[in-house]
């Protein structure tokens, strides 16, 4: 069985500014018409889920788009490898 692949929404990571104590919920499959946060739309790719994040402090957070990162939801740099 193979690992369901996500849509590359992105060709780098979107910057947000969050507010400490809010959750936010990542898009992981890639379909989301608001990246980089889910609206429901991975309900027609399979196996997606969102990815909750809960912001520690009022700061600048690079969210992945291109949903390759090892480090879900921020972006690890993963976005600069060859596809
Ligand atoms: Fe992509 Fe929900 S729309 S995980
Ligand atoms: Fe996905 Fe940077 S945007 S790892």
């Amino acid at each position: 069985m193979t690992s369901p692949v996500p849509v590359r929404a992105s060709e780098s990571p979107f910057a947000v500014q969050v507010e400490q104590g809010k959750d936010y919920w990542w898009c992981s499959c890639g379909l989301s018409k608001s990246q980089p946060f889910c609206d429901g739309s991975h309900k027609a790719a399979g196996d997606f889920t969102p990815v909750k994040y809960t912001a520690d402090a009022s700061a600048t957070v690079y969210f992945c788009g291109c949903k390759a990162t090892g480090h879900a939801p921020l972006c690890d740099g993963s976005h600069k490898k060859p596809v």
